[in-house]
Formats: structure tokens, sequence, C-alpha cells
């Protein structure tokens, strides 16, 4: 054999018999056949034995395995990103001449979509109250498709009452999707509620550590799977193995990343409830927050965002200010990493409520509370001063 084709051999040379304890990165496009006649390209690689690496590599469907043990789901599609698992979902439950609803507090690209590309397709997107409970009954047309919860919602953190759209949504043959970034999958049991499909920007919790933008769609039955399968075949929506197996380690560390993030976070929403300059605190286990009743009822825990809105005596400046005096906390938009994050949202549109800029985010990392406390009562004293 010329040297030249020695290089190209694809022959293995090294055992393959390795039994790592982690998933090892399968980095592979393409699938070698034993024949032409086992030659598959079917996306359904979990039952039918994998055919190209567009649909899942053994790396990104362990991942895919595993959330779906997790969440008790049918299957869990990996994609891109959140926003992607957003996109997908609406592909696969929206035609021209659809109708579907989103709650103004989705996540924003999530309405720029409903607003800009969907509207193109001749798909009409409405926005609804995220309080409107059983309600929704009233807004759901013959070709309503989709009903799209996110709970607490983006920012202004309303809680929804799942069970009660989810009963309106089937006795009107409507599907619900559900957001369910915010508990990682794991604090809101979305299939014992009978949502259809739930999704998770992956990118936050599962991931951890702000270093992977990666994200899932799970779903509940063979009809949402098989809804599912063909339209997340045809966009195409690759991942990289690098990232799964990040989010694979990520997994591991869940459960004590969640749980400590939980009491440094009530530690610090508490303590900024009883401060003199704050006018309200919006996180779920607190009584301000929008649903407080509702996240007692169905939720198993609450994690590491939330936002609080200063007094009305502040500006917009002085909340900037106080942002910017911020040592721990570094300005950011995303949340569930191990770095606390502080952003002001100065534009934020909700029917009826102005925040006048008014209205901080925080994403509580690994650092030790006291210290964090400190730091924020140090730059409200900086944002107060003369
Ligand atoms: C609630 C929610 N859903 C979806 C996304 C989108 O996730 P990604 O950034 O992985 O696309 C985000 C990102 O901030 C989010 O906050």
């Amino acid at each position: 054999m010329d040297w030249r084709t020695k290089l190209l051999n694809p022959a293995p040379l090294a055992r393959r018999d390795y039994a790592s304890l982690a998933t090892p990165v399968y980095r592979g496009s393409t699938v070698v056949f034993e024949n032409q006649a086992a030659v598959n390209d079917d996306w359904q690689q979990a039952e039918k034995g994998y055919s190209y690496g567009l649909y899942g590599t053994p790396t990104s469907l362990e991942l895919s395995a595993r959330l779906a043990q997790l969440e008790d789901a049918r299957h869990s599609f990996i994609v891109p990103g959140g926003q992607s698992a957003i996109a997908l979902v609406y592909m696969a439950y929206c035609k021209t001449g659809s109708h579907a609803l989103v709650p103004y507090s989705a996540y924003g690209p999530n309405k720029e979509m409903a607003e800009g590309l969907l509207r193109g397709f001749g798909v009409e997107v409405e926005a609804y109250d995220p309080l409107i409970g059983s309600d929704i009954s009233s807004l759901i047309r013959e070709n309503t498709t989709l009903i799209w919860c996110e709970s607490p919602g983006s920012v202004t953190m309303e809680v929804q009452d799942i069970p009660a759209i989810v009963k309106a949504a089937h006795t009107k043959g409507v599907s619900v999707a559900l957001d369910n970034t915010y508990a990682a999958g794991v604090l809101f049991d979305a299939f014992a509620f009978d949502v259809d499909v739930s999704i998770q920007a992956l990118t936050k919790y599962v991931g951890g550590h702000s270093d992977i933008l990666l994200g899932s769609v799970s779903v509940r039955d063979e009809v949402a799977y098989s809804a599912m399968g063909p339209i997340y075949r045809q966009l195409g929506l690759a991942v990289s193995p690098d990232d799964c197996s990040l989010a694979l380690r990520g997994l591991q560390t869940l459960a004590i990343r969640l749980d400590h993030l939980e009491k440094s976070t009530l530690q610090i929403a508490n303590w900024l409830a009883n401060n003199e300059h704050v006018e309200k605190v919006l996180h779920p286990a607190l009584p301000d927050c929008p649903g407080h009743e509702l996240w007692k009822r169905d939720f198993t825990g609450s994690a590491s965002v939330f936002s609080f809105m200063f007094k009305d005596n502040w500006s917009a400046k002085q909340a900037e200010a106080f942002v910017d005096a911020l040592e721990h906390f570094k300005i950011g938009l995303s949340w569930g990493g191990v770095t606390s994050l502080a952003v002001v949202y100065p534009d934020l549109v909700r029917p009826g409520k102005d925040f006048k800029g008014r209205l901080v985010r925080l994403n509580i990392g690994l650092e030790t509370p006291d210290d964090l406390i400190k730091d924020l009562a140090s730059a409200i004293q900086k944002a107060t001063a003369g």
C-alpha cells in the first residue's frame, strides 16, 4: 500500500473496545455500512440504526436519551440552541393559515420570530396575558394549532396556570408547547401536566458553565414524535458532539448546582425584598411575584434567575449606575451559569406596564452569597450617593 493510501485507510488499527466511563465524543458525519443492503437514510436512528451524523451520533443520542429519561419524554431532539428549539416547534405545528398563541412574557426572540418569519409565512401568532389561565379558551380559534407557555416568563417572571391552559387547549384539540428552561426540565414536571412538547435552552442549567449553546425539544408521545421528526430532519439542525459532551458533563452536577443556587438565590432575593430602595422582587417563591401561588402548587423548587424593581424615586440612569458599580456581578444577558450576572431591561414591552428602566434582572452564580449581598449593597450606595 502506498503511504498516501495508508493515510486514508479507515480500517481501525487500535482496539475499539475501550469501555470509557465518560461518553466518548464522536466527531463524525458519515456512517459506514456493512453492505449496500444495510444502507439506511432514516432520522429515527434510535430505532433503525445509525444512518448519518446530522440525526445524531452516539454522543448526541446519549444526551437525548438521558434527557428523555429525566423528563419522562417519548424522545428529546437535540438542537443547536434554545431559539432553534422554539423554531422547530413552530415549524412542526404551524403552516400557512395557522393561528398560534404566545404569552407576552415569552423570551424576546420567540416573539420576534412570531412577528417576523412566521408572519411572512402566513402564520398568525397572537400574544396573550400569561396570567389568563382557563380563559385562554376564548382566544382559541378554528385554526389555532399551537399554544406556547413559558413559566415563569422571561424577565417579568409570571408563573402560568399550565394545567388550566392544557385542559382548555386539549378540549379543543390544540397542542401545548412549554419553554421549561427555568425549571431545567426537572423543577416542573411538564409531561405529568400533559404538556405536548417541552423545550429547554440547554445553554442555561444543563450546560451550566456559559460555554455551550444547545437546546432540546422533548415530546410526550408518539404523535408529537412523528410530527417533529421529519421537520427536525428537514431543518438540518446539526449539533456539535463536543457541546453534547459538555452538556452530558453538566447533567452530572445539575442536582447539586440547582440545590445550591436555589438557596443562595433565595437568600439574596429576600435581602433585596427587605431593602429600602427596592419596590418589589419578582422571584416565583416570593409573594410579590405574579402567579406565586401557582409556583407553590406546581413546582418542586426555584432556580437562580429573578428580577427586582427599584422604587419610583430611582431614575433609569441610577439603575444603570447601580449595574455599572457591581463588581462580582458581571453585566450579561444569559443565565444558568456559575457566575452572577446583572442587566437592566430599559425597553421591556409589557401591555399596560411601564417599568421606566428600573427593572433589573439577576442571575445568581456559585459565589458566596454574603459577598454578592455586599456587592449589591455597595452598588446601591454608589448609585444613590450625590
Ligand atoms: C427562556 C429562554 N428560552 C430560550 C432561550 C434561547 O436559548 P439559546 O440562547 O440557547 O438560543 C433563552 C435564552 O436566553 C431563554 O432565556
